[in-house]
């Protein structure tokens, strides 16, 4: 298999330093990661000669520190996720909507596309509120509860939603609606670029527009490609191993 025909989320997965290579390209690589590079690319109208140099470039570069997340309990992943990526959005939300207000305020008369912006980023607040409340109020308990019963060799815990693939499938789908609603922003600023002679306030939004959009492809990556994946393998472990007691169970009784 040619790197070309490879997904875009293997590729991320097995390199790190890829991440930078596709946020520098605009090559979404979580929610819309399952395409083969190829098709990433095409789709972006993007030379595809330029992003494998790029990769190859960056898979010489020492790599950066970073936390492989395959060897770190899901717990621990869940509360990184928490304590690092639902801050940020937390934080920076209400910043973000502050210099939209003052940026619309101010040009919002000849900029038709500041007020679709402001609009798209007040339900993008919305959504994201609404999603990040039940993966720390339902999802991510439930994993941390899996988690432990498997290392205790207790049962499964009980839940309301049948499988941890459901709410899973519910999370993933959020995902992709708020990288929709990012995609509205980035095509109405231009890629992040602010008019000739822009005031600092300007600069200051879309600069605060690109990054958050990174840090939340960077959470969404970490959730759909590496902790829903793991739940749901060590959920089917721990039902597979349940059913075993049980038939070991069941040939004892005979
Ligand atoms: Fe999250
Ligand atoms: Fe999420």
């Amino acid at each position: 298999m040619t790197i070309a025909t490879r997904t875009v989320r293997e590729i991320a997965l097995e390199q790190p330093g890829s991440i930078r290579v596709f946020e520098r390209f605009g090559i979404d690589y979580c929610c819309g990661g399952r395409k083969p590079l190829s098709e990433a690319c095409a789709a972006k109208e993007i030379e595809m000669d330029a992003v494998i140099d790029a990769l190859e470039a960056a898979a010489q570069t020492p790599a950066e520190v970073a936390d492989d997340w395959n060897l770190k309990s899901l717990t621990h992943l869940c509360g990184h996720i928490v304590a690092t990526h639902h801050a940020y959005v937390r934080r920076e939300l209400p910043r973000l909507a502050t210099l939209a207000e003052k940026v619309v305020n101010r040009h919002g008369a000849t900029r038709p596309e500041l007020p679709i912006i402001q609009a798209t980023l007040a339900r993008l607040e919305e959504e994201l509120t609404q999603h990040l409340a039940k993966e720390e109020v339902v999802l991510f308990p439930y994993i941390s509860r899996l988690e432990r019963a498997i290392a205790d060799g207790g049962e499964k815990p009980a839940s309301c939603f049948g499988t941890v693939a459901n709410p899973i499938a519910m999370m993933t789908q959020e995902h992709d609606g708020a990288g929709m609603l990012l995609d509205v922003i980035r095509k109405q600023s231009q890629q992040y670029t602010p008019p000739e002679a822009a005031c600092p306030t300007y600069h200051a939004f879309y600069d605060g527009l690109r990054e958050f959009e990174q840090d939340l492809h960077k959470h969404i990556h970490l959730e759909n490609n590496v902790l829903f994946p793991r739940a749901i393998k060590l959920e089917a472990s721990s039902e597979n191993r349940d059913m075993a007691v049980e038939a070991c169970g069941a040939s004892c009784v005979q």
